[in-house]
This record gives structure tokens, sequence and C-alpha cells, in this order.
């Protein structure tokens, strides 16, 4: 007998997805898997190690030697790469703005995608990303597509940087999602697109609840089936 769904939250940059997600995987008593954070614990690691960010076969080596963990915590969960805990440094400025140049590469998604799948397996799963209902998880039985305006979502972000002492202008967040949206949308392998089957969400006036509350009744109808 299967354990629960499989539920993936994808969409743009700063739309909620990770926000609800934890939400939601807590209602159902599901795992919750950031995919978004593997692609930045990379990236820190890459940074970290000073390989040049196009450097495809450095930083494919790299990944292949490290591990990438998560821990319960509050209010975030913690991630770890091997024994170092990243948490905190994964949503620093330097890691945001080349994480995009490290998630476009083959060997780095084919990895991920890989572990991904592995962590998804037994079920029970609200996994948030970009790719997740269109093709980490495509038999996903649920799949939502979050999206809100790029105002909205650089004011969130606005908000979410204070609460960490991150001091970036509203307009140098609004460029830097629409241009983080651009890369991740346009690149070859894996873009960020609605999958056919996924459920539109526009979050622009709706609260964290109320995009929560949404979520749980398509899981819900879907359970009774
Ligand atoms: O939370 P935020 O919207 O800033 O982004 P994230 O979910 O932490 O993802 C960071 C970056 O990882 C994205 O901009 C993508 O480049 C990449 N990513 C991806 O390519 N595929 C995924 N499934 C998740 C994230
Ligand atoms: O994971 P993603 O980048 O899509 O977004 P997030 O990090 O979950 O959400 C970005 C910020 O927007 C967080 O501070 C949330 O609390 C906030 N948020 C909101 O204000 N209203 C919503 N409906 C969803 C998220």
């Amino acid at each position: 007998d299967k354990q629960g769904l499989q539920v993936a939250i994808d969409g743009p940059a700063s739309a909620g997805k990770s926000t609800v997600a934890k939400i939601v995987a807590q209602r159902f008593h599901y795992i919750y898997c950031d995919t978004g954070a593997m692609y930045r614990a990379i990236t820190w690691k890459v940074l970290q190690a000073g390989v040049a960010l196009d450097d495809e076969a450095a930083v494919k080596a790299l990944l292949n030697q490290i591990t990438i963990r998560f821990e319960p915590g509050t209010p975030v969960q913690k991630v770890f790469v091997d024994d170092t805990e990243v948490t905190l440094a994964i949503r620093q400025p330097d890691v945001t703005n080349a994480v995009s140049q490290i998630s476009a590469q083959s060997a780095v998604r084919a990895e991920l995608t890989e572990r991904q799948r592995q962590i998804a397996d037994a079920g029970g799963i609200v996994m948030d990303g970009r790719d997740i209902g269109s093709t980490v998880l495509p038999k996903a039985e649920v799949k939502i597509f979050l999206v809100a305006s790029v105002e909205e979502r650089a004011q969130r972000r606005l908000k979410d940087n204070a609460a960490k002492g991150i001091n970036t202008p509203l307009e140098t967040l609004k460029y830097e999602i629409e241009e983080r949206d651009r890369k991740d949308s346009t690149r070859k392998i894996s873009p960020l697109t609605q999958a056919a089957d996924a459920i539109r969400l526009d979050t622009t006036s709706m609260s964290i609840q109320e995009v929560a509350d949404r979520i749980a009744e398509i899981i819900q109808e879907k359970e009774s089936l």
C-alpha cells in the first residue's frame, strides 16, 4: 500500500513555494524536499572551492564528492554539505546570483534529479522547485504551479531579507528575480515550465494560509479518489 501522494510544487523565484510546501507537508505528515536548496548547496560548494562556474567537469566532480542533507529545524529546515551547515550561507546573494549558471548544467541536473527521485521514492512527499512536475516526478498525483507578480515577489523577498539583515534595494531584487526567471525559463534542460496537468495558482493577493488551504483541498480530493 502506498504511504501517501507525491505533491510537486513548481514556479518562479519567490512565488511562495517553500513556505507553502512546508506547511502542506506538515499537515499531511509528508516529507518536505526543497530541491532549490540542493542546487544552492552545490553552488555554495563551487564558490567555496574556487572552481570556475563554467568549468562543468570540475563542477560535476565536486558534486559527486559531496553529500547534501536536510535536518529538521525551526523556523527553517537545516541544510548540510557533508558536515558543514550551510542553511544561511546558501541564501546569501553570491549563491543566489550564481545558482542559475550551475543549475543549467546537464551533469548537475542529472545527478540532482536522481537524488531527488530517491528521496521521493517512499511516497508521501511534497517537493518544490522548477521542474518537479515536468521532469523529476512526472507521475506526481498533485502538481501545483505557483505564480505571483514580480512586484509582489520582490516585496516578499525584501521582507525576507530584512529579517536576515540583508539590505538589497527593491529595484535590485526585482531585477535579480527577473534575471533568474529568465535564465531558469530559457535553459535547454528542464526549464521552468508549467506541466500540462499542473494546477496554476496566482498567489499575488493570497495569504500563505489561503494558498496552503487551497493545496490541501486539492490533495484531499486526490486522496479520496
Ligand atoms: O527560493 P528561490 O525561488 O529563490 O529559489 P530556489 O527554489 O531556492 O532555487 C534556486 C535556483 O535553483 C533556481 O533559481 C534554479 O536555478 C535552481 N533550481 C532548479 O533549476 N531546479 C529546481 N528543481 C529547483 C531549483
Ligand atoms: O520558495 P519560493 O522562492 O517560491 O518562495 P518562499 O521563499 O516560500 O516565499 C518568499 C516569501 O514570500 C516568504 O517570506 C513568504 O513568507 C512570503 N509569502 C507571502 O508573503 N505570501 C504568500 N502567499 C506566499 C509567500
